[in-house]
């Protein structure tokens, strides 16, 4: 005995107990989507966002989960089809799925996070059987009066068994931007098996942290982003599942994704993305902890610069207002300590969001109207995402002589 304390031990992977190291502190956090009404101030879920990568299985994720029940509500906001850019995006999907995998009638889709039934409507109206699966009754409500059908429930080894009774096997299960919300992702994976036919494939999308580092994409690090995937992580992941990777694409949404097409072992041949995408993230360093040291550092000054910026122009007598409250805007306004005295007030069109608090950072947003009335010297752009759509629209804005406010991969200008 050397008298030493002995260091304690790293906190655990959750998918195979591996060492976690911590790369990032994003600090006290709050639910992402939580606007608040003004009573509920100070009665606000608050965790610690941080993030690890496993030294042993490479996947990235958080030390700290938020309990998903605090998450995903009745009354959860978001809603995909707010967006052109997404409404086209899961159109183009449905028909994918359709004409290549729905093939046979009576063929069942499954849709987990269906949402407001931006994908399944499609579908719906092509008479295919389908389910949205979903625990936000309020945005199922917005699918049902779009002819979709949506059990309001979370997807996990129970509603998938229950499903599989009330339904059969389902031919494809769909997942977009919400498999990695779960950070008890085995319940996802033994639900699929539940439910999926034998030679049955299940397809899911979601962002990938190649582009988050490439680009310095730090505010999809959020609450509901608890794993943050990339394809060497997530084929050891549906390995261990039981599952075979065969096929991956990369896709534009939100910045840079990724499709996942995962099936039983022998079901489908693997195609050569997969290996060859394999080796371009080994060429990068997407399992290398440095990378994303180096990536924490990026995030800290990209947060001094901005708080900086906008400072200056407050204090020169300039007018900036948000631009779209995003869940990533969660994020920057409280890693960066950004409140309405920066940022008096965000414009949004989603009507669930206005009239509320951003949560956390306590700022008002407003409706999409009192953007122009009268425009801003600048917008700070937090729907970043949706930048090409967003600058069509408001052109006029630009015209009058606003300026716009990006801050990834870099605090600039435009
Ligand atoms: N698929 C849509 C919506 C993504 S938002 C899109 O890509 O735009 C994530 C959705 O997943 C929310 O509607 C949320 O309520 C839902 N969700 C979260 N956890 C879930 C779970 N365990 N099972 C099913 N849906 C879930
Ligand atoms: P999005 O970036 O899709 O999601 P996340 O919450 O995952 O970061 O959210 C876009 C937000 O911006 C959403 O609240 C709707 C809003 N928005 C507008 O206000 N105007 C627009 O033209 C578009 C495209 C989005
Ligand atoms: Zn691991």
């Amino acid at each position: 005995m050397n008298g030493r304390k002995q260091a304690p031990a790293p906190p655990a992977c959750r998918l195979c107990a591996g060492p976690l190291h911590e790369w990032v502190d994003l600090g006290p956090q709050p639910v992402s989507n939580a606007f608040l009404r003004p009573e509920d101030v100070g009665r606000e879920s608050i965790f610690r966002l941080a993030v690890g990568i496993c030294a042993d299985c490479t996947m990235v994720q958080q030390l700290e989960a938020m309990p998903t029940d605090s998450m995903f509500r009745a009354d959860y906001p978001y809603r995909s089809r707010t967006s052109a850019g997404l409404r086209n995006h899961f159109e183009q999907v449905a028909r994918w799925l359709h004409r290549d995998l729905l093939v046979r009638p009576g063929d069942l889709v499954v849709e987990i996070g269906s949402n407001d039934g931006v994908m399944l409507r499609t579908l719906a109206a092509a008479g295919v059987r389908h389910l949205g699966v979903d625990p936000s009754a309020g945005a199922a409500q917005a699918a049902a009066a779009a002819g979709v059908r949506v059990r309001v429930d979370f997807f996990d080894e129970r509603s998938a068994q229950a499903i599989r009774a009330e339904e059969g096997a389902a031919r494809v299960v769909f997942s977009a931007n919400t498999i990695s919300h779960v950070a008890d992702i085995g319940t996802i994976f033994r639900g699929v098996d539940r439910l999926l036919a034998p030679d049955g494939v299940f397809v899911f999308e979601d962002r990938y942290v190649g582009d988050i580092v490439e680009h310095a994409y730090f505010d999809q690090i959020y609450d509901e982003h608890f794993y943050l995937f990339a394809v060497r992580s997530v084929a050891a992941m549906v390995a261990r599942f039981g599952f075979d990777l065969v096929d991956v694409e990369r896709i534009p949404i939100h910045g840079g994704s990724l499709r996942f097409t995962v099936v039983r072992p022998g079901a489908h041949e693997r195609q050569p993305s997969v290996l060859k995408m394999i080796e371009d993230e080994a060429r990068f360093g997407v399992a290398e902890l440095d990378t994303y040291l180096r990536f924490g550092r990026q995030i800290d000054r990209i947060g001094g610069d901005l708080v900086a910026l906008l400072t200056d122009l407050r204090d020169a007598g300039h007018r900036v207002v948000g631009y779209g409250a995003t869940s990533k805007s969660a994020t920057v306004t409280n890693y960066c300590g950004i409140g309405p005295d920066l940022v008096p007030f965000i414009c949004d069109t989603t009507a669930e969001k206005q009239g509320r608090l951003s949560p956390g950072a306590h700022i008002p947003i407003r409706p999409h109207a009192t953007f122009s009335d009268p425009y801003p010297d600048y917008a700070l752009l937090f729907a970043w995402n949706h930048a090409e759509e967003i600058m069509a629209k408001e052109r006029r804005f630009v015209e009058q002589g606003g300026r716009w406010i990006l801050y990834v991969p870099h605090v600039h200008i435009i």
